[in-house]
């Protein structure tokens, strides 16, 4: 019988090193992101998550190696054809003064328009869900900068929606979240996922929130991928000292069935940021 070569997915890493300047985040990374599936990235602060979704979203220009959208450069393909493909929530967003919700949401329709088109009906429409999902159809008028920091993250949120893209990498989406909007803000990303097979990567401090959405969890430390599969494989008691320095007792969350993590203590202060070296000059 012969064997199928499987299909490489369309956001991969090839060999990229990462930097800032002279400043040398992560070295030599390869990553494929598992088509129309969950992935959840976690790792102590510093470790290179947000530079991980900078350099897949082109946002950040890679030292060496290359990122890979449908099998070509990121960097070779128009920024409007990317962010058609693919949209990100960064983790630090700033919203120019004064923007209305709507007017925030309205831009993650930007890379549908060009100079001859119009604002269509189908603009219109991508917005009021967008907004809809996110629970913020009734701010919708207010200004940006008078929300809280909870109801500016789902307005974030709503642009990065509003922008119908097929890939959606969320930096942090759940930050600054009472956990009631966190779940359903996770619930509809699972839904997205499924329902449409959106291939969703975020980044999530919460690793029972991890181990519970995740379809795949990437674990990152020191500016390398340390783990990559289903949750199940990848939180283990080994691994969560190894990388957070803490000491945890795995069980089987009575909800759903896969692994459930209750920490006991931390061991020691996790080595949070990548060792970053200077290059020579
Ligand atoms: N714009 C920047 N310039 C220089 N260094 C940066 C910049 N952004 C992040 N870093 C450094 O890169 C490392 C990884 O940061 P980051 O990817 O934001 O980590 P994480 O998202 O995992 O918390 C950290 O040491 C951080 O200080
Ligand atoms: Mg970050």
């Amino acid at each position: 019988m012969s064997q199928s070569v499987p299909e490489p997915s369309s956001l991969r890493a090839d060999r990229i090193t990462m930097a800032y300047q002279d400043r040398i985040i992560g070295e030599d990374l390869s990553v494929d992101i598992a088509d129309g599936r969950f992935t959840v990235i976690i790792g102590p602060n510093g470790c290179g998550k947000s530079t991980l979704l900078r350099s897949l979203s082109r946002l950040l220009r890679t030292r060496s190696g290359t990122v890979y959208l449908d099998g070509k450069d990121i960097h070779r393909s128009r920024a409007q054809d990317v962010a058609g493909r693919l949209g990100l929530l960064p983790q630090t967003a700033i919203a120019p003064p004064g923007i209305t919700v709507f007017d925030l949401a309205r831009r993650g329709r930007y890379p549908h328009q060009s100079i001859l088109s119009r604002w269509s009906a189908q603009d219109e429409a991508a917005v009021h869900r967008a907004l809809a999902q996110t629970e913020m159809t009734e701010l919708a008028d207010r200004p940006v900068d008078e929300l809280s920091g909870g109801q500016r993250q789902r307005a974030w949120v709503a642009m990065v929606l509003a922008q119908e893209s097929s890939i959606l990498l969320l930096d942090e989406p759940t930050t600054f979240l009472d956990v009631a909007h966190q779940i359903s803000l996770l619930d509809l990303f699972a839904q997205l996922n499924s329902d449409e097979g959106r291939t969703t990567v975020a980044v999530l401090h919460d690793i029972n929130h991890a181990a519970r959405y995740a379809d795949d969890i990437i674990v990152m430390s020191h500016g390398r991928i340390v783990a990559h599969g289903p949750p199940v494989d990848v939180l283990t008691p080994e691994l969560l000292a190894e990388v957070f320095g803490v000491e945890a007792v795995v069980i089987d969350d009575p909800v759903n069935g896969g692994p459930h993590i209750i920490t006991r203590h931390r061991t020691r202060i996790p080595a949070s940021v990548a060792p970053t070296r200077e290059e020579a000059p």
